[in-house]
């Protein structure tokens, strides 16, 4: 290991703190129906990790808080596939994506289960108080029944042709292939998911229904007072608004789910009948971080951060999502909490992505197309993904994932440039100088050129980071390191070290310095990488990896 003497030093730069500030940060809750593919991590978790961990890195005080989805027909669906009973399958496959999330360095404060008893008293509560305030009403509604089958059919346990597009496994609840919201008695054709039987028809059944078209002009008011919301989301919630806020059922005839009762006591005629999941995962956000109240022994802390009587008013929230979750998040969830007239925290802002394809197509999980998450691990390390996946987010567009981009990214920037950059100096400053920081040596013109340079690009990473512009964030990143090669090939050590072996200490000195700095400002999107390189000086990543201020 590398002594450390000079490492403090950073190129131009004071390693300030900003005012601490309070940071919720979601990422839209992972289905439970298996473990996810590199599409679903960069819609959601991957950018909220890095985002976390660098305004961890800023000194802020951050809660990033995830869960499974455990509800709802995907995970009735997946349980039966796999011949197992349901909250076993449930269990089983927390703990694969929690292992899968944990080796994938996605930084959770708390990884939680929207199964898990404080979102049922929440959901159930949420209910209550929103039919209290007149928002909840019990409607007749007209749904698929399979005969054969001898239940009802809601969302995915029904498929057929789409109204909208006639693709021709449109699923209940929504068209996979126009991504339109469907109502299961739309579909034409339809047919049960469970056992393929045509035999279906539509009957009567009760169910809660949301008032949401009573909230429009409160909804619509919310979101026009956020106009620095991303485009993309600002975009998708407006169409939303503009097609008016409908009404929306809250529950389903099914078994597996919350059940629709209230202090224990079932609502009577809703005895086989559960919360949609719909209505119950957005809740999750805020039980799962009761949750790591009560894992982490913290007591009532988890309502400093949800409720502003007693101190989230500090607090800023974001979310993170692919952008089909845009309406659940920036109508119906909203709905529930503004509809609650309750003190709870609402989000600030909402970064939502496209879609990431597979070589122009889907990732699918049911048709097991792509890249999941065990399996990428399996082949390279974590920080490869990350990085490749950061770099090409989909933001401004779907983008379109092949292995032979992905190669040559990671070639061309993790080895060829930042790899490059460290194995180069660290292993010829062994060889002339030692496993020692060179102190001998006074910094010149070139590293002043260099600080000036870093300064500008560093500033402008930030500013990226902060807008959650995370592409051009790492072109700005790649930069910096680019900065750092080009350093070396013009102060060149090697040769000057022939002449005037201080100057060339001075830049070995001044590039193992870079190599720090490059660590601290690649944590959020590479961890295990940066923490490498801290370790090559013994230094502590969490101290080392404040982020630099100007
Ligand atoms: O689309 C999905 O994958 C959902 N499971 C997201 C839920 S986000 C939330 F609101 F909980
Ligand atoms: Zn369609």
């Amino acid at each position: 290991m590398w002594t450390a003497t000079a490492c403090g030093y950073r190129p131009g730069l004071s390693s300030g703190r900003s005012a601490m500030a309070r940071i919720l940060i979601t990422s839209a809750l992972p289905y439970i129906n298996g473990i996810k593919h590199l599409g679903n991590l960069v819609g959601s978790m991957l950018p909220a990790d890095v985002y976390a961990r660098f305004k961890r890195q800023q000194g802020h005080e951050v809660l990033y808080i995830c869960a499974t989805d455990e509800h709802g027909t995907p995970a009735e669906l997946a349980a039966r596939a796999a011949g197992q009973d349901i909250a076993d399958y449930c269990r089983e496959q927390h703990d694969i994506q929690k292992k899968a999330g944990a080796e994938f360095g996605l930084s959770f404060n708390h990884f939680g289960r929207s199964s898990n008893p404080p979102n049922h008293r929440l959901t159930q509560h949420f209910a209550h108080v929103l039919e209290q305030n007149g928002l909840i009403e019990e409607r007749t509604d007209k749904q698929v029944y399979s005969i054969d089958d001898e239940r009802f059919l809601p969302d995915r346990y029904v498929e057929g042709t789409c109204p909208h597009c006639a693709y021709e496994k449109a699923r209940g609840d929504q068209c996979d292939n126009c991504g339109r919201l469907l109502d299961p008695v739309d579909l034409i054709d339809p047919y049960s998911a469970i056992s393929g039987s045509k035999n279906v028809e539509v009957r009567e059944t009760k169910h809660l229904h949301l008032l949401q078209a009573r909230m429009q002009d409160r909804i619509a008011e919310w979101i026009n007072s956020k106009p620095d919301w991303p485009q993309l989301t600002k975009s998708i919630a407006q169409k939303w608004l503009k097609e008016g806020l409908r009404d929306r059922s809250i529950t389903r005839d099914l078994k597996w789910g919350i059940p629709v009762a209230y202090k224990g006591e079932v609502r009577p005629g809703f005895e086989n009948k559960v919360f949609y999941v719909w209505f119950d995962a957005p809740i999750e956000y805020i039980a799962a971080t009761e949750e790591w109240a009560i894992v982490n022994d913290k007591g009532d802390e988890w309502e400093r951060w949800w409720r502003t009587d007693k101190g989230a008013d500090d607090v800023t929230y974001v979310e993170f999502m692919g952008k089909d979750n845009v309406a659940f998040h920036t109508v119906s969830f909203p709905a529930t909490i503004l509809g609650s007239e309750e003190p709870w925290k609402l989000v600030d802002t909402l970064k939502s992505l496209n879609w990431l394809t597979w070589y122009g197509g889907k990732f699918s999980t049911s048709q097991n197309r792509g890249i999941f998450m065990d399996q990428a691990l399996e082949l390279l390390p974590a920080d490869y993904w990350r990085w490749h996946l950061m770099a090409n987010a989909p933001e401004s567009d779907d983008a379109s994932f092949t292995l032979e981009h992905f190669a040559s990214v990671v070639n061309k920037d993790l080895a060829d440039v930042l790899g490059n950059f460290v194995n180069r100096i660290t292993r010829f400053c062994k060889a002339r100088f030692g496993e020692e920081v060179p102190s001998e040596g006074a910094y010149g013109e070139a590293e002043a050129a260099l600080e000036k340079e870093l300064d500008a690009k560093i500033k402008s990473y930030t500013d990226n980071l902060e807008l959650m512009e995370f592409r051009k964030a790492f072109v700005d990143l790649r930069a910096i390191w680019v900065a750092g090669n080009e350093y070396l090939q013009v102060a060149a050590p090697w040769t000057v070290i022939k002449e005037d072996k201080e100057r060339a200490a001075a830049s070995v000195r001044c590039a193992l310095n870079l190599i720090a700095l490059f660590a601290a400002l690649s944590r959020p999107v590479i961890p295990f990488t940066a923490d490498k390189m801290f370790a090559i000086f013994g230094l502590d990543p969490t101290e080392a990896g404040r982020w630099p201020s100007s």
